[in-house]
């Protein structure tokens, strides 16, 4: 049976043979009880992720050590079902060459569209007077070096903007819950626009700990130094090329940077000392978080179960009736 969108995969498919072409994530080679090999496969396409059971590993260990990082393979399998989840059994693999398939088939892309999110991005930038601050902006974000990776990278590598321009919308997403908040607690013009400035940039960095999608993954970079110090980094460095950059500005929008995931038991070296670097925290997670629900619930939407299972990153499963 040919399938072209995995989501189509469902339990009246059980214990059919399907054949897919998807994008080869993940490979974790693991060991059974009796000490024999086989492998999970995780599985994409536009529409969802999928795990794959591949129990042959051992008679085919040469076929994935051969494999670059993000294939794109037919399989054909048998459907099962795991925990309410629908999975594969994988009969037969075979690598696909990349000129066969489009690759937007089977990457994940933002659905608010690149015009909305460009203009979104415009409308805040266009927010910020101050000539240092619209120069910090010009260099690391408006500038032909990163706006190609700072507009299609995901801004997590997986749970949350996992997808093409994934980045980009996270940024939209904090800059408007920010800028309500700000606006909302009647925050100084100053303090709107070093807020703005925090949001654009604090996760910036991800353009360098991540490597560009379809590889789903982090540099070596990305793992020896992390996207909180090096965002820091290059915004200390730019602003101290930019003549008469305000001090204190420079320590708060830094001190954003590294503080915005809260909590130095979650990655920041230092908490958030002003109220600006509070509300781009709290904007963070509510953009993370809520993202993260409604995909899981959208990926578990097949199962039949009122809840979903438990979502690791929020600690509890969810209630899918009521959408
Ligand atoms: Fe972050
Ligand atoms: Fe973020």
């Amino acid at each position: 049976m040919d399938i072209k969108l995995l989501k189509e995969i469902n339990k009246n498919h059980l214990n059919c043979i399907v054949e897919v072409v998807a994008l080869l994530v993940e490979v974790k080679v693991r060991t059974t009880k009796t000490e024999k090999q086989y492998a999970d496969l995780i599985i994409q396409d536009t529409s969802k992720k999928m795990e794959v059971k591949y129990w042959e590993y051992e008679d085919n260990k040469q076929f994935f050590e051969g494999l670059g990082e993000a294939t794109v393979v037919k399989i054909k399998g048998m459907v099962g079902e795991y925990q309410g989840q629908i999975q594969l059994t994988c009969k037969q693999i075979a690598l696909l060459d990349s000129h066969e398939v489009r690759m937007a088939d089977l990457i994940p892309t933002s659905d608010w569209g690149l015009d909305t999110l460009q203009k979104g991005l415009r409308y805040f930038y266009d927010k910020v007077e101050a000539p240092h601050l619209k120069s910090l902006l010009d260099q690391m974000i408006f500038t032909e070096e990163y706006y190609e990776r700072f507009s299609t990278y995901p801004a997590a590598r997986s749970v949350h903007h996992n997808f093409y321009h994934g980045l980009l919308q996270h940024v939209l997403e904090v800059l408007k819950f920010a800028y309500t908040v700000a606006t909302t607690k009647k925050l100084t013009t100053r303090q709107q626009e070093r807020l703005i400035v925090m949001c654009f940039l604090h996760d910036w960095a991800k353009i360098f700990e991540y490597k560009p999608l379809p590889t789903i993954g982090f540099t070596e970079e990305g793992t020896m130094l992390g996207h909180i110090f090096l965002g820091a980094h290059k915004s200390m460095n730019v602003m101290e090329e930019i003549e008469g950059f305000d001090h204190e500005d420079k320590l708060i929008i830094l001190n954003g940077i590294l503080g915005h995931h809260g909590k130095l038991e979650y990655g920041s070296p230092v908490l958030p000392k002003t109220v600006e670097a509070q509300i781009l925290h709290h904007a963070d997670c509510i953009s993370g978080d809520i993202e993260s629900i409604l995909s899981f619930m959208t990926e578990q939407e097949e199962s039949e179960e009122t809840f979903t299972s438990k979502l690791w990153n929020m600690g509890t499963d969810y209630y899918k009736k009521g959408r």
